[in-house]
């Protein structure tokens, strides 16, 4: 049997081993999943640094200041608030977003619809991009970035979400490309615009299953980015029913779902003259997680 690691004594000073070793069982014991990702991404906010320099600075005391800022951290994330909120950004396809409680925290799994997004459109000269419910724009930005000839117009219903997403807009240096309005679906579109791509992230939960979310999410997400009315479908069916007048014949649509909702999105389709070759895309985890069809 091995001995059990050596406590510090007591009155060991703070240092940066220290203090991730103790609020990593501290978050643990409080049930955070990734307890020791979210104590070194809570410290380096805290001691302002970059996360891969604390495993130079291991030995460093943490100032007064620093832990008083470093308590409140991790006080806030054993109240279930996601840390991409305390810190203030979220990393999404490598690049970093600044996101707020205003906007869903981007997610690994929307990765796989911006992978297919970006591998089709690098095939046109200029792409023409429609996303609908940019939130963060995380999708939105991550295309441009990755395809520089497309043009991306980005839509949401929330405006404080679009503060967001335009100071993510500015962050990665895509305005004269990334243009973002503010509205229903393809309300704020003048009525003759025509796309090569349409792609959405909608909100696809259905409302009676908010509550058998986690607290991270239930607790801190916005609902809009949420709710997709009583079976999580409603604003999938307004999506799939006005979209064809705005995709050119050949054009693609890409919509985000979850998992259990595959064979209905493949029977929406099918009830849709307009669209053929419905496929469907796994994410990392395997699990079948994006829509992609193409306009007759
Ligand atoms: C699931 S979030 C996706 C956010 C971001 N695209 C992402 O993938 O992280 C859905 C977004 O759709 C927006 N939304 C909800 N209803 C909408 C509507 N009727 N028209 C436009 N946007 C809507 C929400 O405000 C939210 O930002």
């Amino acid at each position: 049997m091995s001995a059990p690691a050596a406590q510090p004594p007591a009155d060991a000073p703070w240092t940066v081993g220290r203090i991730l070793e103790w609020t990593t069982q501290h978050l643990k014991k409080n049930g955070c999943e990734n307890a020791r990702l979210d104590a070194e991404l809570l410290l380096s906010e805290a001691r302002g640094c970059p996360r891969i320099q604390l495993y130079v600075q291991f030995n460093e005391v943490v100032t007064d200041p620093q832990r008083t800022r470093m308590r409140d951290l991790v006080k806030r994330r054993t109240q279930a608030e996601p840390v991409a909120y305390l810190i203030g950004r979220r990393e999404f396809f490598s690049l970093d977003f600044l996101v707020n409680r205003d906007v869903l925290v981007p997610r690994p799994d929307t990765e796989t619809l911006v992978l297919e997004l970006i591998t089709e459109a690098r095939k046109y000269e200029n792409p023409r991009i429609l996303e609908l419910g940019t939130g963060s724009g995380c999708i939105a930005i991550s295309t441009a970035v990755n395809v520089p000839t497309a043009r991306v117009t980005a839509v949401d219903v929330s405006a404080p979400a679009l503060v967001v997403a335009n100071d993510n807009v500015q962050k990665h240096k895509v305005a004269d490309r990334v243009t973002l309005l503010h509205g229903d679906l393809f309300a704020p579109l003048p009525a003759d615009s025509q796309f090569d791509f349409v792609v959405s992230n909608p909100p696809y939960i259905a409302d009676a299953e908010i509550e058998q979310l986690s607290n991270d999410v239930k607790l801190h997400e916005p609902h809009l980015a949420l709710k997709g009315g009583t079976d999580g479908l409603e604003i999938i069916r307004r999506l799939f029913a006005a979209v064809p007048a705005f995709l050119v014949s050949g054009g693609r649509l890409l919509i985000e779902f979850s998992p259990e909702q595959a064979e209905r999105m493949l029977r929406l389709v099918a009830e849709n003259e307009s669209f053929r070759d419905p496929r469907i895309l796994k994410d990392m985890a395997g699990r079948a997680r994006v829509l992609v069809a193409t306009r007759r």
